[in-house]
């Protein structure tokens, strides 16, 4: 950004753009994208790990064949060949589905802008897990509505807590939850996986209280020990799903999609026409020949092994490395750790320092909409490979560690609490956040 920072248009802008700053966070990203940095706050996928010779192959063959349909507009609902293919991959996480109900969007960001628009209207609740995707809580933010966190553990959303958060809603006039936003597989950030024996559970809850579920399953196929988790919407066709080929193919295609009931379909079909008009021809149908020219179920089995000796470098040096006190999660999938700092330690204090380190991660006030979470960071492994994965995490522990010794020594003063600002809920989650 550039220019001065007095705005003309302040006593112009709509309430929902009132309160969009961008954070501090991300400007101390800019310093954390130089290269003597180890980023451990990023969620890009290894896309160099992708056959790229071979997608060029194929970009280049798609506009020499089929160039005047590529490059032309299309449906709103997106290519009928392509949602054919979504159908098959839905299919491995027990979905069976029909295509006229996927709608193909910009991403599954764009289908979390699309379904918010459909169904939140200013003050609306959404409860959502503590922590939750920023992405997701910036569409929410976008559309107005208040978001209330309900917290997860090691088994994922804890039933127990969602039925108190609704009851608690219910009881009060005119905020009750309208959606409850979850990523069941390979959270991001706190790379944990509903457990299986709490699905029903939940899905029960959010029928009696009668609020839609909004299933995010980006990571889904990216398991590193078992067959895919299956989705909440393989048993309840009630459930939205959203789908994205960013983590398993490239994120720079920006496709992904919705499931959704006919009616719901419907209207998200008229929203992608006045927000998009058609999402990207070109893209659309160069995943549709991926998917039926190239070894794709393999090429997701080379990023789940690349991803699990990342996530294995990053565990290991954690256990070897990180001070008595600090806690964090052990995702079996997907690209996250969710760490836990001793208490009195603040993550979002402590980032100018570890960046000073060399090293960078993202604060855990970035996933709550509430200023919450300054006890907690969130580390990828996606991106870097192991050896610099692991020189990261051996920086990040001695500036824990000198976190530490500050606070045993001059008190909690002495590591400040983050500000309580809920300014970060309207912000946009940027690329260094996805
Ligand atoms: C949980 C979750 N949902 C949605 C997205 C957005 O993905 P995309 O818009 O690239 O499909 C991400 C990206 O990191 C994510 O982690």
């Amino acid at each position: 950004m550039s220019g001065t920072t007095y705005d003309d248009y302040t006593a112009s802008y709509a309430a929902r753009a009132q309160g969009m700053t961008a954070s501090e966070i991300r400007a101390l990203f800019s310093v954390a994208s130089r290269p003597e940095v180890v980023s451990l706050a990023g969620g890009m996928p290894y896309v160099s790990a992708l056959s790229l010779d071979a997608v060029g192959d194929l970009l280049g063959d798609l506009v020499a064949s089929r160039g005047a349909a590529a490059l032309q507009y299309a449906s709103a609902q997106g290519d009928a060949g392509l949602r054919e293919h979504i159908c098959e991959v839905m299919r491995l996480e027990g979905i069976a589905a029909s295509p006229d109900d996927v709608v193909v969007t910009v991403g599954s960001q764009q289908g979390l802008d699309l379904v918010s628009r459909i169904f939140l209207d200013p003050g609306d609740v959404v409860v959502a897990e503590g922590p939750s995707y920023v992405g997701a809580l910036a569409a929410f933010a976008a559309a107005e509505a208040r978001i209330v966190h309900v917290p997860m553990d090691d088994d994922g959303l804890v039933p127990a807590a969602l039925a108190e958060t609704l009851e608690r809603l219910a009881a009060a006039a005119g905020q009750q939850a309208k959606l409850l936003y979850t990523v069941p597989a390979f959270h991001n950030p706190a790379g944990v996986t509903l457990a299986a024996g709490r699905r029903a559970e939940i899905m029960d809850i959010a029928a009696r209280h009668g609020v839609i579920v909004v299933e995010d399953n980006p990571y889904g196929l990216l398991g590193f020990e078992q067959s895919p988790p299956a989705a909440l919407r393989g048993e309840h066709p009630g459930v939205i799903y959203l789908g994205t080929f960013s983590k398993t193919f490239a994120p720079g295609l920006r496709v992904g999609w919705v499931l959704a009931p006919p009616a719901v379909r419907d209207k998200l079909v008229l929203l992608n026409e006045a927000a998009v008009l058609c999402p990207p021809t070109l893209s659309q149908l160069a995943v549709a020949a991926y998917l039926e020219t190239q070894p794709w179920q393999e090429q997701i089995k080379v990023f789940r092994e690349l991803y699990r000796d990342r996530r294995d470098a990053m565990l290991d040096t954690l256990d070897d490395l990180m001070p008595a006190g600090t806690a964090w999660t052990r995702p079996t999938g997907g690209f996250y750790v969710w760490l836990r700092l001793a208490p009195g330690l603040d993550a979002k204090a402590m980032l100018p320092r570890a960046i000073a380190e060399r090293v960078a991660y993202v604060p855990g006030t970035a996933f709550y909409a509430d200023g919450t979470g300054a006890g907690a960071l969130r580390l990828s492994y996606c991106y870097p490979p192991p050896d610099r994965i692991r020189e990261g995490v051996r920086r990040l522990a001695a500036v824990v560690e000198a976190e530490l010794d500050l606070l045993r020594t001059f008190g909690a003063a002495a590591a400040p609490h983050g500000d309580r600002d809920a300014r970060l809920r309207a912000d946009s989650p940027g690329p260094e956040l996805a």
